[in-house]
């Protein structure tokens, strides 16, 4: 029962950074589920939030041009730094999913908030230290107060982690799985995403000291070898070679994706008792792989000096990404080679514009999932993976929502 003070949950759903550059993504990919949160068969609650309440009212009004719906929308006012403004909107929703970012700069407070508030949480950030810190910070009390915590709704993580979980089901069950994954795509960058990887960039020292503490940590889901149960989940040694099936070169990506792949392995038993997996990008040219190392060597060097540092951060401004039309000619595939005993399966999971269009659409169906298949859910609690915390339900959804997961070739 709510006391006198506190609000009622009157929302399903609300986006927190909804008048930012992708959360307003989010805002009309909702928009057009017309009302429905369950494909239409429940009606669904859910609201706008941001700092600005004229830009949010702004935001509201486009929203009810596209979708005169939208006209019961709610408009939440709450700022990150307002603890109160942030647990009152916690009180409101049974899901908050944010976008705002970069998310180590006080992110963890809206985790926080969620926890005290009663909300399950949905996030789009693909930064590694702020997912240690929330670990470290939150996962028992998330676990006890039987909070869902997910990070890494947008496409840092969830064509890895549920590819990779859809390539396991295509294995023969109890014994050892090995799985590289191969990530191409045509992407562009917007303002958000460029602040929290020169942020990333910059804090390279304090994302280790978080990953010590995680693995050292007594999380269920920690980093080292051994999980919980004693199978052994490890990371298999990436390394740049010619890839005659996938005809181009492939290179070791050091993104968040390979750690929440294993995270995810050491949380289901379905990974058998020995899971190794590797993550790659994938280049036709060498010396493309070579400009994009040098051009990234740069950019990190100028990142760790205050003066350059803001330099490059004024490159791109926050709100800022690429249009419609840019979008429409982005995609990605990830193709997955999964082996146990003799069996060999080749999967891939691809999409359209991975950065914003399709991470829009992820992280609402991330939410939208978490709010209304509870019941097909795992019954799970703590900081937890996508693929830990909503599985094949998810994979249904995403789908459903035009997201292909596909079996290229199976060998015995
Ligand atoms: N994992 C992925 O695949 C993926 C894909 C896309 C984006 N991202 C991440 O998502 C984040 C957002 O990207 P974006 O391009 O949408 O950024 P953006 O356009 O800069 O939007 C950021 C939003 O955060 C809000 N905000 C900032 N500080 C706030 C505060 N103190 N309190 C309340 N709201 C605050 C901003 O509010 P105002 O509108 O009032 O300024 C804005 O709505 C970035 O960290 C980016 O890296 C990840």
């Amino acid at each position: 029962m709510p006391s006198q003070n506190q609000p009622q949950r009157d929302c399903d759903i609300v986006i927190f950074g909804a008048t930012g550059f992708t959360g307003r993504l989010v805002a009309e990919y909702l928009a057009d589920q017309a009302g429905g949160g369950n494909g239409g068969a429940e009606p669904m609650r859910w609201a706008i939030a941001g700092r600005h309440s004229e830009k949010l009212e702004q935001l509201k009004n486009t929203l009810e041009q596209r979708n005169p719906a939208c006209s019961s929308v709610g408009v939440i006012q709450a700022e990150l730094h307002d603890w109160a403004s942030l647990v009152f909107m916690a009180q409101r929703a049974r899901v908050v999913l944010t976008t705002v970012g970069p998310f180590i700069k006080d992110g963890d407070r809206l985790v926080h908030a969620c926890i005290t508030g009663g909300a399950d949480y949905v996030d789009i950030t693909g930064e590694p230290e702020f997912v240690d810190s929330v670990i470290n910070q939150f996962y028992a009390q998330a676990r006890e107060s039987g909070r869902r915590i997910v990070n890494c709704c947008g496409f840092d993580s969830i064509p890895h982690d549920l590819g990779a979980l859809y390539t396991v089901e295509q294995l023969p069950e109890g014994v050892p799985i090995e799985i590289e994954g191969f990530v191409r795509s045509r992407g562009s960058v917007s303002g958000g995403t460029w602040q929290s990887a020169i942020t990333a960039m910059a804090r390279l020292r304090a994302s280790r000291r978080q990953t010590v503490a995680h693995r050292a940590g007594n999380t269920a889901d920690r980093s080292s070898t051994e999980s919980s149960s004693g199978r052994r989940v490890y990371a298999i040694k990436p390394r740049l070679r010619y890839h005659r099936d996938l005809k181009g070169w492939v290179f070791p990506l050091p993104t968040i994706d390979g750690s929440i792949v294993r995270r995810s392995a050491r949380g289901i038993e379905r990974y058998g008792p020995s899971f190794g997996y590797a993550h790659y990008g994938v280049s036709r040219a060498l010396h493309r792989i070579a400009m994009l190392g040098a051009g990234l060597g740069v950019v990190f060097a100028l990142a760790q000096l205050g003066p350059t540092r803001n330099f490059l951060l004024e490159r791109k401004k926050s709100g800022q990404g690429p249009d419609a039309r840019e979008r429409a000619s982005n995609w990605f595939e990830v193709k997955f080679v999964g082996k146990a005993d003799n069996t060999k399966v080749i999967t891939r999971v691809s999409g359209g514009d991975p950065g914003y269009g399709e991470t829009a659409k992820m992280a609402a169906e991330a939410a939208l999932c978490l709010a209304f298949d509870r019941d097909r859910l795992p019954d799970v609690a703590g900081v937890l993976t996508p693929a830990i915390a909503m599985g094949d339900v998810l994979i249904e959804r995403l789908q459903k929502a035009g997201l292909r997961f596909e079996v290229l070739q199976t060998s015995q």
